[in-house]
C-alpha cells in the first residue's frame, strides 16, 4: 500500500516536471535538462584554472556539475549557479547539501540576473537563449571575464579558443 503510494506520487512529479520542461522548452525557449560529461568538466577546468576569489556562474546549472567539480579543485572561490526549474533546484540542493558543498543555487531565469561582478561564467544552452546572453554579457560584464559554452557559439563575442573532445566543442571567450 505504502509502496503504491509512493509510486503514484514519484509518477505524479515526473509528469509534473516534464510537462513544465516541455512548456518551458517549447513556448518560452529555454534549454532542455541534459548535463555536462564530467570527464569533459575536468579536462576543461585544467586547461582553465580559476584563480583564487573569482566568483564563477553556472548560468542554466541543472545539477551544478561544472561547479562542484570546480570546488573541488579551486577551493577559494565563490561559486553560483542559477537554475529556473523548482525541481532541478531542490535536486541541486539536496546534492550538494550532501557533498557539503558552499555553493549557492538561486532560482531564477539567468537572464534576470546581475553578471557584473562574475569572473567566469560556464553555459551549456541551446542557440537561441545565445543571443540573448551574448548581449547581457557584452553589457553588464567586465573586461577579463572568461566564458565557456558547450556545444554553442556566443554571437559577436570574440572567440579566444575552442577545446574539443572528438565532436564536442568547447568554446572559451575572454572579455
Ligand atoms: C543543457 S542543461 C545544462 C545543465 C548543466 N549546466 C550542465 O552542463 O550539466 C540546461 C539547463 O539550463 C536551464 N535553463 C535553461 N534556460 C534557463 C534560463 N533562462 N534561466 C535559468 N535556467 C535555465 C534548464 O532548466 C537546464 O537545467
Amino acid at each position: 500500500m505504502i509502496l503504491n503510494i509512493f509510486t503514484i506520487l514519484i509518477l505524479f512529479i515526473l509528469i509534473v516536471f516534464s510537462t513544465i520542461q516541455f512548456f518551458n522548452i517549447l513556448f518560452r525557449g529555454y534549454a532542455p535538462l541534459i548535463s555536462t560529461n564530467k570527464n569533459f568538466i575536468k579536462k576543461i577546468l585544467e586547461q582553465n584554472p580559476i584563480a583564487k576569489n573569482s566568483n564563477v556562474y553556472e548560468l542554466g546549472c541543472g545539477f551544478a556539475w561544472f561547479l562542484s567539480e570546480a570546488e573541488k579543485k579551486f577551493k577559494d572561490a565563490k561559486y553560483i549557479g542559477v537554475e529556473y526549474s523548482f525541481l532541478v533546484c531542490l535536486l541541486a540542493k539536496i546534492r550538494l547539501l550532501i557533498i557539503k558543498s558552499k555553493i549557492k543555487i538561486i532560482k531564477q531565469n539567468f537572464l534576470k540576473i546581475d553578471l557584473s561582478d562574475a569572473d567566469m561564467i560556464y553555459c551549456y544552452l541551446i542557440p537561441d537563449i545565445m543571443k540573448k546572453l551574448s548581449g547581457k554579457i557584452q553589457n553588464e560584464c567586465k573586461p577579463g571575464t572568461i566564458i565557456i559554452s558547450y556545444r554553442f557559439s556566443l554571437p559577436h563575442i570574440k572567440l579566444k579558443n575552442t577545446i574539443n573532445f572528438g565532436k564536442n566543442r568547447f568554446y572559451v571567450y575572454q572579455l
